[in-house]
């Protein structure tokens, strides 16, 4: 039996596919132009697609795959009934406020954030009880601040070069992020025999 592995698309794909390599899956077929879907290891026992990050909560949670792989970041903000088994320890960032460095935060007046991450950011705003108008946008969120669309932006900071090279800075951490490997509930329980060498492999990498 192949157990069935999503990745998110992007950041933590090649990261990812790093790490089951070095935990002993090969995947000959797979190059990044390629245009094929599914890729299955020499052993045959998983197989690995990859999807938008977003999608691998679902997949996982309707049990098209076993085992996913996404960011803390999109579980936080696209929350699915998944056992959340491993901090995998790869594609670290942080969840933060950025803008401007004097970027005036007025407690009495309503803040504009834009942001990939609604839900983190209403989250994050009430809990420090900050008034917020929410931006929704969907990539370059750096610019939002710069054409003055929004005050400020909540977004995932990794080497810190996007908003360096754009004037701009980290106004507030918001949290740590990394990837986690999730697991279909009940695959869990149905294919132990498959999927827990699967888990210790990458438990004994990721300690
Ligand atoms: C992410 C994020 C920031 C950037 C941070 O965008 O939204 O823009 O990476 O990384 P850095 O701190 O290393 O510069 P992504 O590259 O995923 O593309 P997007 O803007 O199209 O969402």
């Amino acid at each position: 039996m192949k157990i069935k592995i999503a990745l998110a698309k992007g950041r933590v794909a090649k990261k990812a596919i790093a790490l089951l390599t070095d935990i002993g899956y090969l995947f000959p077929d797979y190059s990044e132009d390629s245009r094929k879907l599914i890729f299955t290891d020499t052993t045959e026992a998983i197989e690995f697609f990859l999807v938008k990050s977003p999608d691998v909560g679902t997949y996982v949670e309707k049990g098209a795959a076993d085992i996913g792989i996404v960011g803390r970041d999109v579980l936080m903000e696209h929350p699915a009934k998944v056992y959340e088994l491993l901090n995998l320890n790869i594609g670290q960032c942080r969840m933060c406020v950025a803008g401007y460095a004097d970027t005036r935060i007025q407690f009495n007046k309503k803040l504009t954030v834009g942001t990939k991450y609604p839900n983190i950011a209403k989250q994050y705003f009430n809990s420090i009880d900050q008034p917020v108008d929410l931006i929704m946008i969907n990539g370059s969120v750096e610019l939002a601040p710069i054409l003055g669309l929004s005050d400020c932006i909540v977004d995932i900071v990794e080497s810190g070069s996007t908003l360096r090279e754009n004037g701009l800075v980290v106004l507030n951490t918001i949290c740590d992020i990394s990837s986690r490997l999730i697991v279909n509930q009940v695959s869990l329980k149905t294919k132990s025999a498959y999927i827990d060498p699967i888990i210790h492999r990458f438990e004994a990498m990721a300690l």
